[in-house]
This record gives C-alpha cells, sequence and structure tokens, in this order.
C-alpha cells in the first residue's frame, strides 16, 4: 500500500481523531448482534493508546439522515468498546457541539472517547466544509480506519482529511493489502464466487473480475437473469428484463477472455416468498410457471465444490441464495464450508457473504473476511476509493 499508516507518523502523545466504522447491526432492544467492525479496529485504537495518544474515535451508524435520532445513538458502541477494551471509553453528547468540544479539550494522554453519530449532522453526508474544520480542530492528526465507509466522500471521512495530516490505520492497511493483492497477483487458478439477487448491482464487479480471473461461478438471484437470457422460462424468480442483452454480453465476454462462467444447472424453487413455503429442486431449463427460485440446487453445488478443489486463490461476495431462509441457505452454506476446507487463498468481499461465513462458524479458516460491504464491492470493481485517497501518499 503506498498511503501512509499510523506507523509513518509521529503520535506519541498526540490527540488524534480516529475514523472507524462502527456501523454494526442491532436488535429492537438495541443489542448488537454481530461485533466484528469494532472488533476490527481494536488493533489499531490499542496501538495509539501504547503511544499514549490522546484517543478520539468517531463513526456513523444507521442512516439518521443528519437528525439527531436517539434510536441511533453510539451509546451501544461505547459500552461494547468499553467491555473489549476493558477500559472507560468517553461518549460525547454530541459530534462537534460543545460537550465534545470540552471533553476533547479536558482528554488526557491515554484516555480515549466516542463522539455521537457523525451523520446527526447535516453536514457530514455533504462533505460540507465547515464540519470538516469543526472536525479537524478536535485533534493534531488524523487516522482513517474506516475500511467499511471508504466508498462515502463525507466530512468525516475525506473532508477533514483536508485540514490535517491523514494517516491511515491498520484495519485499512489490511483491507487494501489482501483485497489489493489478490486482484494484482493472484496465485492461479484464481476463482470467483459471485452472488446477490440482481445482475445490475454486480455488473461492475463482473467486468472487473473478468479481465482477472481464471473461473467465474454464478448463484443467487441474478442467476435467472441469465437463464432467461439463454431463454428459458424463470416462472416468478426475480428477473431484470432490461438487462437480458447485458447477461449475453457477459457470457459472450467471458468466452472471448477465455474465463470458464458457471452458471446453476439446477435450482431449489418455492411457491412463495416465506420460510415454510413448498419447495422442490428443479433443472434450470424446467421452472415452472408460479415458482420462484431461492436457492442453487444439489447438482451446483456438487459442481461448484468440484471446481474450487482446484483454485489457490478464490474472492466471492454475495449470497448464492435467500440463505435468511434456512431450507434456502444451503447453497451458500455448502459453498462456504468447501472453501473452509480448501488449500487456497480465500478472501470474502464482505456484506451478506461474510455474515454467512460467521453463521457457518468455520470464520479462521479463511485468509480475509473483508469488514466492508459497498467499499469493499467498490474496490474490487476497480474504482477508487475517496476515503483512501484523501490518505497521504508515502
Ligand atoms: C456499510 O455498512 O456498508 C457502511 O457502514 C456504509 O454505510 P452506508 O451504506 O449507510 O453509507
Amino acid at each position: 500500500m503506498n498511503k501512509k499508516t499510523v506507523k509513518d507518523i509521529d503520535l506519541a502523545g498526540k490527540k488524534v481523531l480516529v475514523r472507524c466504522d462502527f456501523n454494526v447491526p442491532y436488535d429492537e432492544n438495541r443489542v448488537i448482534t454481530d461485533n466484528r467492525r469494532i472488533v476490527a479496529a481494536l488493533p489499531t485504537i490499542e496501538y495509539l493508546l501504547e503511544n499514549n495518544c490522546k484517543v478520539i474515535l468517531c463513526s456513523h451508524l444507521g442512516r439518521p439522515k443528519g437528525e439527531v435520532k436517539p434510536e441511533f445513538s453510539m451509546d451501544i458502541v461505547a459500552k461494547e468498546l468499553s467491555r473489549l477494551l476493558d477500559k472507560e471509553v468517553i461518549l460525547a453528547k454530541d459530534v462537534v457541539g460543545p460537550d465534545a468540544m470540552i471533553k476533547a479539550s479536558n482528554l488526557k494522554e491515554g484516555q480515549i472517547m466516542l463522539l455521537e453519530n457523525v451523520r446527526f449532522e447535516p453536514g457530514e453526508e455533504k462533505n460540507d466544509e465547515e464540519l470538516s474544520k469543526k472536525f479537524a480542530s478536535l485533534a493534531e492528526i488524523f487516522v482513517n480506519d474506516a475500511f467499511g465507509t471508504a466508498h462515502r466522500a463525507h466530512s468525516s471521512t475525506t473532508g477533514v482529511a483536508s485540514f490535517l495530516p491523514a494517516v491511515s490505520g491498520f484495519l485499512i492497511e489490511k483491507e487494501l493489502n489482501f483485497l489489493g493483492n489478490a486482484l494484482e497477483n493472484p496465485e492461479r487458478p484464481f476463482m470467483a464466487i459471485l452472488g446477490g439477487k440482481k445482475v445490475s448491482d454486480k455488473i461492475g464487479v463482473i467486468s472487473s473480475l473478468l479481465e482477472k480471473v481464471d473461473v467465474l461461478m454464478i448463484g443467487g438471484a441474478m442467476a435467472y437473469t441469465f437463464f432467461k437470457a439463454m431463454g428459458y422460462n424463470v416462472g416468478n424468480s426475480i428477473c431484470e428484463l432490461d438487462k437480458l442483452d447485458l447477461a449475453k454480453e457477459i457470457m459472450t465476454k467471458a468466452e472471448l477472455k477465455g474465463v470458464k462462467l458457471m452458471l446453476p444447472v439446477d435450482t431449489k424453487i418455492g411457491k412463495e416468498f416465506d420460510p415454510n413455503t413448498e419447495s422442490k429442486i428443479v433443472k434450470y431449463t424446467e421452472i415452472p410457471d408460479d415458482w420462484e427460485g431461492f436457492d442453487i440446487g444439489p447438482e451446483t453445488i456438487k459442481l461448484y465444490e468440484e471446481e474450487l478443489k482446484n483454485a489457490k486463490t478464490v474472492i466471492w461476495n454475495g449470497p448464492l441464495g435467500l440463505f435468511e431462509y434456512e431450507q434456502f441457505a444451503i447453497g451458500t452454506n455448502s459453498i462456504a464450508k468447501a472453501l473452509a476446507n480448501i488449500d487456497a487463498i480465500k478472501i470474502i468481499g464482505g456484506g451478506d457473504s461474510a455474515a454467512a461465513v460467521e453463521k457457518t462458524g468455520l470464520a479462521e479458516k479463511f485468509t480475509h473476511i473483508s469488514t466492508g460491504g459497498g467499499a469493499s464491492l467498490e474496490f474490487l470493481e476497480g474504482k477508487k476509493l475517496p476515503g483512501i485517497e484523501a490518505i497521504q501518499d508515502k
């Protein structure tokens, strides 16, 4: 990575503003259901504490859209972070208001505080210059460690970097090393597994990966758009009728590039969008009217598993079926287990596929599970991420 990190700057004893991505899921009782993003931020925070910094953390949580909404308060994050660090985390009552300013100016070496949700500020998502200056006024150095939010050009991710020396934390460094190396210097055969609902959501990443991979396996609802493009009936399955030409183009491009494009050969279909709906397995060419495809079938699982045994590098983004419903999670879970057992560099591109892998309990068998959803997708598309661009070059 050619960006400066916390190791490239003298920060001992300094006041440091750290942008994290603490946008974690939580339930109706405001209990955090997955703390991975908080855990992933710990190495940078601990390093700053070891260097006697005065640590001011900030993040967004959810989408309060510029308004102060208590249900989006960072209080649950402060509590979890304090538990993980076994240390007090002072929570400011506002973002850059009087309480944050006073608490930041009273902060002592080795102490940590957390600002309130940066998206309580109307200027945050507009990358407002005045707000960026206020963030900068809190500290002497800016550390961006929010990989999951690196695709957003907001005040706390990019704007503030114009007014303070800006370096990356260890999480951003790690994400860029793993994702970047896999894309630039993959051990071959290099395979990608792409799932998700829509071809249109994944077209950028499909185009970019077709330039790099040896094998591309498709799953998830976007497979039905391919089947339709091949002239088959897809019943009530999700299908983008305006993307049939695009699907055909992808198939032609794969052939021209010599990429083995694998599509499901069978599918598990259901009568209704319901966890307990009647279901059955059919060939991809035989989806009846009034039925909807929700998962890849057992033949497809076998084929993909066999192919994956030859892989030396694998990137996976997007679930292969409606994995929230147990009876349609078999494809996603089986591929997660198959991947766990092969000897290759295995990278999970965040979001739902990361959640699926975590659910199998085999997460430690993967080389890297990205904390980015949209951010890792944009990175895999080859796009420049504004949050990374704003960090100083080495
Ligand atoms: C994410 O969860 O992908 C990031 O935290 C970004 O959140 P956003 O999509 O609300 O900007």
